[in-house]
């Protein structure tokens, strides 16, 4: 059996939580869109420091399974190297388990640069973004000719030509476009891409034809997805968006396995909503219930650690992101966090200037504009941190779960009650 795990929201679902609890019956864990911006955090058992994963798959603290790095992944080897300097530490030895595809597009420290500057450069208007040159990194996949793939490492001479070229280019253009005086030098670059070479160079391979084997092998995989359906550079709600596929649809592009490889799609969900950085958030909570949230669920960024701004749940957004990835069912996660709040509100349908909106709307400046129609059900006080099964949960923190199943028309097969591999309910 083949799963696809993708975010729903707009990222940090859970998405980590839930992969490095299904890599337990998986032979390949495989990560296929975005960067380092993601945040993916894994928690063994509830007493243990949590693992912070950026692009290392989440399958990483099993020993046995093979971990691959696919090539839609934006790949920042020294992020990759500071991971694997930190799970070596804390004891966990990476080597033949894992594989990064030689057709990742490399992030250089002009794609930062670049992402910095362009940001700053728009006051009011920025996208929000990690910093993390994602955007410029895909730009340069895009543009082609300015582009370098992990294969480049294996060649160096080729690439220091090539790298000569290009920061020349960049340099030029961070000049006459944000003044910028600080020309980026390639021999300084070359030099870390020669350090990665040497360190991540084993490690490069054809991964299209590494998954196709596992496939033919009846080998079970299992396909990470990286932020959520509504950060989709087609899909979500653009231009607050990152830039690759993270909806499922990524998936074929990101791995070069066709989508019938899959049998499950898994979509994850928080009990309620998040997002970090700019954009219209319909659902949001700017009061004392997105505060209650945010403190009691720990929301703030894996990756950046700014505040995660907070929110009812909203079926519109999800209902959507089911039908965008052919998601078959659900993993909600943070049901513990909703306790104690007095009710628990669940948006169930969008009006435009009046007017009920009937499918999740394309433009962000429409999106910023509607007024959710929300339904209310009763909170619960009590701890459910200790569940061990559904039944045990307090009959309205059940009910909410069976209400969204319903609305959403899909089986919600995991609730987490907590950060833990262990505080996950299967029904
Ligand atoms: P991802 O990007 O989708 O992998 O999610 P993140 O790791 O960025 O953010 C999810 C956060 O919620 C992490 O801090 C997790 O440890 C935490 N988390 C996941 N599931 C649960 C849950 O059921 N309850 C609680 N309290 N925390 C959870
Ligand atoms: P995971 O995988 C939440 C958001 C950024 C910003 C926008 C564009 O942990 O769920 P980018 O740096 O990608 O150009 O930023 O996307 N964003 C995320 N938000 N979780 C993530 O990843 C995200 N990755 C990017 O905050 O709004
Ligand atoms: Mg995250």
């Amino acid at each position: 059996m083949n799963i696809c795990v993708v975010g729903l929201q707009w990222g940090d679902e859970g998405k980590g939580k839930i992969v490095d609890l299904l890599s337990e019956s998986a032979d390949v864990v495989v990560r296929y869109s975005g960067g380092a911006n993601a945040g993916h955090t894994v928690q063994r058992d509830s007493r243990e420091k949590t693992f912070a994963l950026h692009l290392l798959p989440s399958g990483i603290l099993r020993e046995k399974t093979m971990c691959v790095i696919a090539n839609g992944v934006a790949l920042d080897s020294e992020v990759l190297l500071e991971e694997l300097a930190e799970l070596e530490t804390r004891g966990i030895k990476v080597g033949d388990n894992l594989r990064i595809s030689g057709r990742a597009h490399l992030v250089m420290d002009y794609h930062k640069k670049q992402d910095r500057l362009s940001e700053e450069s728009l006051g009011k208007a920025k996208i929000g973004t990690t910093i993390r040159g994602i955007g410029p990194c895909y730009s340069d996949k895009a543009m082609r000719s300015t582009a370098v793939r992990a294969a480049d490492l294996l060649d160096l001479d080729r690439l220091k030509e090539k790298l000569r070229v290009i920061v020349e280019g960049k340099n030029k253009m961070f000049a006459a476009l944000y003044q910028d005086s600080e020309p980026l030098k390639s021999e300084y670059l070359f030099e870390k891409c020669r350090l990665w070479a040497e360190a991540l160079g084993p490690m490069i391979t054809d991964t299209t034809a590494l998954l196709h084997g596992a496939w033919s092998q009846g080998k079970r995989i299992l396909f990470e997805g990286a932020q959520g359906t509504l950060l989709d550079l087609d899909h979500g709600t653009f231009p607050y968006v990152t830039s690759s596929n993270s909806s499922a649809v990524g998936l074929s592009a990101g791995t070069g396995m066709p989508a019938k490889a899959v049998d499950r799609f898994l979509g994850v969900v928080k009990a309620y909503s998040t997002r970090v950085g700019a954009g219209p958030f319909p659902s949001e909570q700017d009061n004392e219930i997105g505060e209650y949230i945010r403190k009691k669920g720990h929301e703030y960024g894996t990756t950046t650690g700014r505040p995660r701004r907070c929110g009812w749940f909203d079926t519109v957004c999800v209902d959507y992101s089911i039908k965008v990835g052919g998601i078959d069912e659900i993993a909600l996660q943070h049901l513990d966090t909703m306790s104690g709040l007095k009710e628990m509100k669940i948006c169930t349908g969008y009006r435009y200037k009046g007017k009920k909106v009937d499918f999740f709307p394309a433009e962000a400046e429409v999106l910023q504009q509607v007024e959710c129609e929300y339904e209310s059900l009763d909170g619960f006080e009590e701890d459910i941190t200790q569940a061990m099964d559904f039944a045990e949960l307090p009959a309205p923190a059940r009910k909410y779960v069976e209400r969204l199943e319903e609305i959403l028309a899909r089986p919600i097969r995991y609730v987490g009650v907590g950060r833990g591999r262990q505080q996950t309910l299967t029904r």
